[in-house]
């Protein structure tokens, strides 16, 4: 059965206080709606529709770099939920499958939970995702006669008797596409907000002879995020999650709560995590490396046996190769960091390719940057660059070659060659006494 996804991000989120549109939140460094996509995306869908409104431009910007074959939807006034939906009839015109409804602010609803609403189809027309509320607050009711749902009622519009049921609506539906459109386009806004409910078609489907069910999952799955203390409490929710994802799989944390992780971050086993890193987005650890305190990783790759840290920083294009080693307070970005290979104190390595076994003496820097334009250093096997050496790219170190301590490359150094590029030190005899002593002379005078 095709499978089509309907996600609803028009929405203003007044409450977030912010000029962004509240689907592009972020929780641990992806907008809220690409945690929406992803979610929708384990069904492996044949076709997703965004339905936009605020922000459009830039809500359209975010579903297209998560992937451009999306649809966007325009809802230019927000009517409703209901009306939202209606949106999407032209994107699903010739669609024949089922139709999924998911919310770009609802980020933690499970691969299970879909494809569990998926196979109630085949007992249902529509399947409601349903929760056992712990504070039902405002939430829309869903009224069952036992497996059948037979309406939802918005609390707004609840009698006493319905607003007391604790089976909530979480808002994700399934039912067939074509159906689902049909009904979204008869629905009246005659009710206390004056909206066009999408949960309307339930007695609606009732009074055509079509069905529905529930499917219930737990409510953390549904958390919706309204303002920026749900956006906080979701992304240590999304933390939590994550870090026991990764030690269920493996990874040795001393102190999780520590350790901060990106959506897409993917660490193997036995990789050893220690307190207070952070990782941005983009980031592979192969098994059994060492990731020590302190450090932070963004877009980089750091493959099996490699120590980072305590105090590094490895930015977008960081490789690093097996049993490499990056030390403290060292910085690498857009460089291979080759097998054996060490930067292990004070240096900078951008733009550059680094050979095997090459050991980088404390305070090197490749100096990269003319001001305009980005220069590459490289520098070959078994090399060792001398403490606050001054690689000045474009510039090549040869394999076997030594770079004297504080040196200042400007030129290519051969294989195996010494490069020294200081000027020569000249020592004075007896000239620091003889200084020193006339100073204090001057100083004893009073003058
Ligand atoms: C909705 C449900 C309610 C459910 C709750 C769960 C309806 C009528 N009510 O209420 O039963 O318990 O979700 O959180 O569906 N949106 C649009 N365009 C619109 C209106 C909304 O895109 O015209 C989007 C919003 O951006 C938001 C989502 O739909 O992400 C939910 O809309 P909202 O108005 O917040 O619905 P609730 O009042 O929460």
């Amino acid at each position: 059965m095709a499978v089509a996804l309907i996600i609803l991000a028009a929405g203003k989120g007044t409450r977030m206080q912010s000029d962004l549109p509240k689907v592009l939140h972020e929780i641990a460094g992806a907008p809220m709606l690409t945690h929406a996509l992803r979610a929708g995306a384990t069904l492996e869908p044949d076709k997703t529709v965004v339905v936009a409104g605020h922000g459009a431009d830039l809500v359209t910007a975010a579903a297209h770099d998560y992937d451009p074959d999306i649809t966007i939807a325009l809802q230019t006034e927000q009517l409703g939920t209901g009306h939202a939906v209606a949106q999407a009839r032209d994107a699903l015109k010739g669609f024949t499958g089922d139709a999924i409804v998911l919310y770009g602010d609802t980020p933690f609803i499970r691969e299970e939970t879909l494809t569990a609403m998926l196979d109630a189809r085949s007992k249902a027309d529509i399947v409601v995702l349903g929760f056992v509320a712990a504070d039902p607050a405002r939430y829309g009711r869903l009224i069952t006669n036992g497996d059948t749902l037979e309406k939802i009622v918005e609390f707004k519009d609840a009698t006493d008797q319905e607003k007391s049921v604790i089976l909530c609506n979480s808002g994700v539906m399934c039912a067939d596409a074509a159906t689902l459109i049909d009904l979204v386009a008869n629905l009246s806004n005659d009710n206390a907000a004056g909206e066009y409910y999408l949960t309307d078609i339930i007695a609606e489907a009732a009074k055509i002879g079509k069905t529905a069910t529930v499917v219930a999952c737990d409510e953390a799955e549904t958390l919706g995020v309204d303002n920026r203390v749900s956006l906080a409490r979701a992304e240590g929710i999304f933390q939590s999650q994550k870090r026991d994802t990764l030690i269920a799989d493996g990874v040795q944390m001393f102190a999780p709560d520590t350790v901060f992780f990106a959506y897409d971050t993917e660490i193997g086993r036995d990789t050893v995590i220690e307190p207070h890193v952070v990782f941005a987005k983009g980031v592979t650890v192969e098994s059994g490396a060492t990731i020590k305190a302190f450090s932070h990783l963004e877009g980089c790759h750091v493959a099996r046996g490699a120590t980072v840290g305590p105090y590094a920083r490895l930015r977008p294009g960081a490789e690093l190769a097996e049993n490499a080693k990056v030390g403290n307070f060292s910085e690498v970005k857009n460089a291979t960091i080759g097998e054996g290979s060490k930067v292990n104190h004070l240096s900078y390595i951008g733009d550059a390719a680094l050979g095997k076994n090459v050991n980088i003496g404390a305070g090197t820097i490749t100096c990269n940057y003319d001001g305009v334009f980005k220069h590459h250093t490289s520098i070959g096997d078994n090399a060792f660059v001398g403490s606050n050496t001054m690689l000045i790219a474009p510039v090549s170190v040869g394999a076997d070659a030594l770079t004297a301590s504080g040196s200042v490359i400007t030129e290519n150094v051969p294989d195996q060659a010494l490069a020294i590029g200081r000027s020569r030190q000249t020592n004075k005899p007896k000239l620091a006494k003889r200084l020193m002593d006339a100073l204090r002379a001057k100083k004893a005078k009073g003058k």
